[in-house]
């Protein structure tokens, strides 16, 4: 059987962009250093008023279809991934189908549309689905188009607003793909956990320091199952591991006990023991709690070895490129990781034909899936025709006050009126609101 995985890819940023340690961090009344040290941001995407989930959707996909010289009857299915649609009946893959249409010449009445939810897993979830059309043989030759967009905005003063972003990933899912194939294996961790959610509201209700423990928590079990499995984790597998990254701090913990755990009991673990010991095991110890603070004072020490500090600048410092400067994209974010690890990987003349990547998604609420991905002959032609670094240099650099009004037009209040902060050009724009309440979109010149 055919191989299936990811055939291309393109990323749309909001046009807008907020300067954390320079702009929102003096406002605030935050150390700049939070931001850069501690989380690991710099700046955020964010979207201008005439763009939306939709608009950087159908932008980014408008291009991958160009960029792939298709047609719309080559797609038979669109899901669109979003933990910030406006509407509770027609998904937003109705409203991309209806911006493509106005620019291609044929349609996509023949494709099937849905809307995948579970918060930031949710373009993972879209993903499998596709994988699992394809493999079951009812695609009927044609393709699946699958995209991650989200305005990930927070209630203002919410300490996650620091993380915020917008944007878009746009993926097209094929037999014999360009980029990545998917393996068959996978691994869930999956809980019903309050940690982040919408009820019936644009801006999460979130526990942020919890929600830190929940997705250690999930991406641990989503491992264990990933090997139960067949996947075989041992660090030297991977070239690249992209993680879902609300932050890149967040990433940093993940990636060291990720790493504790997959040297666990490998001549990796035996080579490191010279210079810091095998890890704790529990039986050696009288109590639960006497484990976990030596297994953190193991944890601690094997991050500051140089085989460790090698590891992480080769396989994950390269995943978090994109995301120091776009901030947190929730179902896009793990996508943009693995397009910033590939990225990087291409400009450092990397080999990664043959090697695999571990993908390792999470969703508040919540859920991790872990899956591996084998990197295809023509990922480096793929990857060279991405104008996402261009794309967040162009950015406006909006001011304190912008960001204020931006903000509250991004809670969909139809009242507010602000003058759009760039002009649209060669793009999908939202125009207005239609008559039942529907959001309206057109293509400027
Ligand atoms: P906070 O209270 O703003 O920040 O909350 P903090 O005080 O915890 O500081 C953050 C880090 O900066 C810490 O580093 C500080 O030490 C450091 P750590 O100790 O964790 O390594 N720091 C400094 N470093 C240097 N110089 C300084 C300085 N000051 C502080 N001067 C929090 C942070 C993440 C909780 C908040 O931003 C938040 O609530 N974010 C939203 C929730 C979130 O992103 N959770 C992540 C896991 S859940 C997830 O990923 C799912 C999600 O994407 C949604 C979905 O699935 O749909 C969110």
């Amino acid at each position: 059987m055919a191989e299936v995985g990811i055939d291309g890819i393109e990323i749309r940023t909001g046009k807008l962009k907020l300067d954390l340690p320079g702009t929102f961090a003096p406002a605030q009344g935050d150390d700049p250093e939070k931001f850069t040290k501690g989380l690991g941001l710099y700046t955020s995407s964010l979207p201008d008023v005439y763009e939306d989930i939709v608009t950087m959707a159908a932008n980014a996909s408008h291009r991958l279809l160009d960029r792939k010289d298709l047609s719309l009857s080559d797609i038979g299915r669109i899901d669109v991934a979003t933990e910030s649609a406006f509407d509770k009946s027609k998904p937003v893959s109705t409203y991309v189908a209806g911006c493509l249409e106005q620019v291609f010449e044929d349609d996509l009445h023949h494709a099937n549309k849905g809307e995948r939810k579970f918060a930031c897993v949710a373009g993972t979830q879209a993903l499998d689905d596709a994988y699992n059309w394809i493999r079951a043989g009812r695609n009927q030759g044609r393709k699946a188009l699958v995209i991650a967009t989200d305005t990930a905005l927070y209630e203002r003063d919410d300490p996650g607003e620091s993380t915020q972003g917008a944007g878009a990933v746009a993926m097209l899912i094929d037999e014999n793909p360009d980029l990545v194939a998917f393996s068959d294996a996978q691994g869930y961790g999956s809980a019903d956990e309050t940690d982040f959610l919408k009820p019936n509201q644009q801006f999460p209700s979130v526990d942020g320091k919890r929600s830190m423990q929940v997705y250690l928590a999930r991406m641990r079990e989503a491992m264990e199952d990933f090997e139960r499995n067949g996947g075989d984790t041992h660090p030297d597998n991977f070239a690249l591991i992209p993680f879902h990254t609300p932050f890149p701090g967040m990433v940093r913990r993940a990636a060291a006990l990720g790493f504790r755990h997959c040297i666990r009991g490998t001549e990796v673990e035996e080579e490191v023991a010279d210079e810091i010991g095998h890890q704790p095991r529990e039986t050696e110890f009288d109590s639960h709690d006497a484990f976990l603070e030596a297994q953190k004072e193991y944890t601690e020490t094997l991050t500051e070895t140089n085989m460790y500090e090698e590891w992480y600048a080769e396989t994950i410092e390269p995943t978090l490129a994109i995301s120091r400067y776009v901030g947190n994209w929730y179902t896009g974010s793990v996508h943009i990781a693995r397009a910033a690890g590939l990225q990087e990987a291409l400009e450092d003349g990397r080999d990664l034909t043959g090697r695999q990547l571990l993908v390792g998604s999470y969703g508040s609420g919540a859920q991790a899936e872990i899956h591996a991905e084998a990197i295809q002959p023509g990922w480096e032609d793929e990857i060279s025709q991405l104008n996402i670094d261009e794309q967040v240099e162009n950015r406006r650099d909006i001011t304190f006050d912008e960001y204020e009004q931006i903000h509250d037009v991004h809670n969909h209040d139809e009242s507010i009126e602000m003058d759009p902060l760039t002009t649209p050009d060669g793009e999908f724009v939202f125009d207005g609101w239609g008559r039942m309440g529907e959001r309206k979109y057109s293509y400027v010149e």
